[in-house]
């Protein structure tokens, strides 16, 4: 590091951070996490020459910032994830969810994608279940750091233990030479996701409808204000009868929307729901 760096936040600077990262993308940085931004952030200081937080909050915030804006959002989002987190969503998916979709092809959103291996999750699961041309995958996040990684479809072989062996088998293939060590998602299924970067503060513009969308481990970073943002603009993609998945230890109480909670974390689009299936006493 350049001797030069004063890696000292200031509780102002820190705040206009935090202020920063809400305004932005709605994430909410607890006022204790000081370090943590520190600890994230520091790099680009010595890497851009700036003597200090303050001078880099002065240029992330200037005219000439915006890619720097966009290296800062990269660095304080939290991309944790791996392949079939959260398993009993993706039985869900395979045995009750998409037997009841009956549109084809089945219209998948996957929109806090992170680094690819929940869509490459849902992809797996989709092609055994419709073959190859039953679906369609949008895989959207806000970083475009993660995406560059997802596009990539390259892992280090950790964090497989969700996998089913199956699915190892059929859909990965074991890197060579300097990729020893590491799997690549098979190509044509890499090809049949499609990655774009989306805010999930702004409205989804002209994709047509999606009967499931995977909303998983990204509402912990909201306030209530801004998980009913999201939300609303979630349910305005749905096609009648469609799904909502979120994480597990996400909850959608208190919002105002119209879903009908099946079980814990799964939602259905209560006004969109088939009028013979509503009219069904529970
Ligand atoms: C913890 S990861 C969850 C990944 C995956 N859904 C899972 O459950 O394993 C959260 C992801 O949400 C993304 N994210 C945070 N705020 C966002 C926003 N406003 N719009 C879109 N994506 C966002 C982050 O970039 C990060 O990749």
């Amino acid at each position: 590091m350049n001797a030069a760096v004063d890696t000292q936040l200031s509780p102002a600077t820190f705040n206009r951070i935090r202020d920063f990262l809400y305004r932005t993308a709605g994430i909410i940085i607890g006022a204790e996490k000081s370090s943590m931004v520190v600890s994230r952030l520091w790099r680009r200081l010595d890497k851009l020459g700036c003597a200090d937080f303050d001078s880099y909050f002065a240029f992330v915030s200037s005219r000439e910032g915006a890619t720097e804006r966009g290296h800062m959002l990269d660095l304080l989002t939290t991309n944790e994830t791996y392949f079939f987190r959260e398993p009993a969503h993706f039985a869900r998916l395979k045995n009750q969810i998409l037997p009841s979709v009956r549109s084809r092809p089945v219209r998948v959103w996957c929109a806090a994608a992170s680094t690819g291996e929940e869509p490459y999750s849902l992809a797996m699961v989709l092609h055994d279940s419709l073959g190859p041309r039953g679906w369609e995958l949008l895989a959207t996040d806000i970083s475009g750091k993660v995406l560059d990684h997802a596009r990539r479809g390259l892992y280090r072989m950790e964090r497989l233990e969700q996998m089913p062996p199956e699915y190892l088998k059929r859909y990965c293939r074991r890197g060579v030479d300097e990729y020893e060590g590491m799997l690549v998602i098979d190509r044509a299924l890499r090809d049949q996701v499609r990655f774009e970067q989306h805010n999930l503060l702004q409205p989804l513009e002209d994709q047509g409808g999606f009967d499931v969308i995977f909303l998983r481990n990204v509402l912990i970073y909201f306030d209530q204000h801004t998980k009913q943002r999201v939300l609303e603009h979630l349910v305005a993609e749905l096609r009648p009868g469609g799904w909502i998945i979120t994480g597990h230890c996400e909850s959608l109480f208190g919002l105002k929307l119209p879903l009908q909670q099946l079980s814990p974390s799964i939602y259905r689009c209560e006004t969109c729901l088939d009028p013979q299936r509503a009219r069904r006493p529970a």
